[in-house]
């Protein structure tokens, strides 16, 4: 049984002072058992909020990091300040910064790789632009990409993995997949993952949908058998829309 999991990716917002009222409203709501939840905040406000959601059940996550330990890369975060900080799962290779900051299918699995080397579990993001989909290009570059991150990564390590399947035409436009396309596509990474790992192996890895999630239709996605969970971006912004996505997990 893979447990639930759902992910806020709160991206380019919030002040500290934003991200400690979030976790004080949070801090007013009856905990919800059964399905793990994470937010991802940016690096400036993780040291509040490593106190401030204490007791909450909310993870820690950051939404980037290098893989190297430390050296001069002016800008960058290691893994290893992450974990002083008390970060638990960091965001890998997310269409934005693939886009805008160059990532490629090399250096998010250099990153995977050194997040599972120092005990943060990666959410390594998927997806296909609106034109691959279109020339039905989907399974293929999903399923180039997921083995791609996952390369030279141990076996045994495997159940530290989520993988987040986000459409990039999803993202933020209001126009979320149907569920089953969704389905259809994360068993795809399934398969893939099964191929170089084992289908032991690939059935514990999590994988969540990605893409215009909001508390109303949560659950349709939830009701597939092969969908783990959502990373949400702008339905994750607010205490209550970020219960009510759990609640629909
Ligand atoms: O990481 C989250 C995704 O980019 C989805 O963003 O929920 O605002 O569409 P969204």
């Amino acid at each position: 049984m893979r447990t639930p999991i759902v992910a806020g990716n709160w991206k380019m917002f919030k002040t500290i002072a934003e991200a400690k009222q979030f976790a004080e409203a949070v801090k007013q709501q009856e905990e919800v058992e059964g399905v793990e939840q994470v937010v991802c905040a940016p690096f400036t406000a993780l040291p509040a909020l490593a106190e401030a959601l204490q007791g909450t059940g909310i993870a820690l996550g950051a939404q980037n990091m290098h893989f190297e330990e430390q050296g001069a890369f002016t800008g960058e975060i290691s893994p290893l300040m992450l974990k002083e900080l008390g970060v638990k799962y960091v965001i890998i290779g997310h269409s934005e910064r693939r886009q805008y900051f160059h990532e490629t299918d090399e250096s998010v699995n250099k990153k995977t790789r050194a997040a599972l080397k120092h005990g943060l579990r990666p959410i390594v993001c998927v997806g296909e632009s609106l034109e691959e989909r279109e020339a039905g290009e989907t399974a293929a570059v999903v399923g180039k990409q997921t083995k791609a991150a996952l390369a030279g990564a141990d076996t045994a390590q495997l159940a530290d993995v989520v993988i987040a399947y986000e459409p990039i035409w999803a993202i933020g436009t209001g126009k979320s997949s149907t569920a089953a396309d969704a389905n259809e596509t994360i068993a795809v990474i399934r398969r893939v993952i099964a191929e170089d790992f084992g289908e032991a192996a690939a059935s514990v890895v999590r994988i969540q949908y990605g893409g215009s999630v909001k508390p109303d239709n949560i659950a349709s996605f939830m009701a597939e058998p092969d969908i783990d969970g959502a990373l949400v971006g702008g339905a994750s912004l607010t205490a209550d829309s970020f219960r009510g996505l759990v609640l629909g997990a």
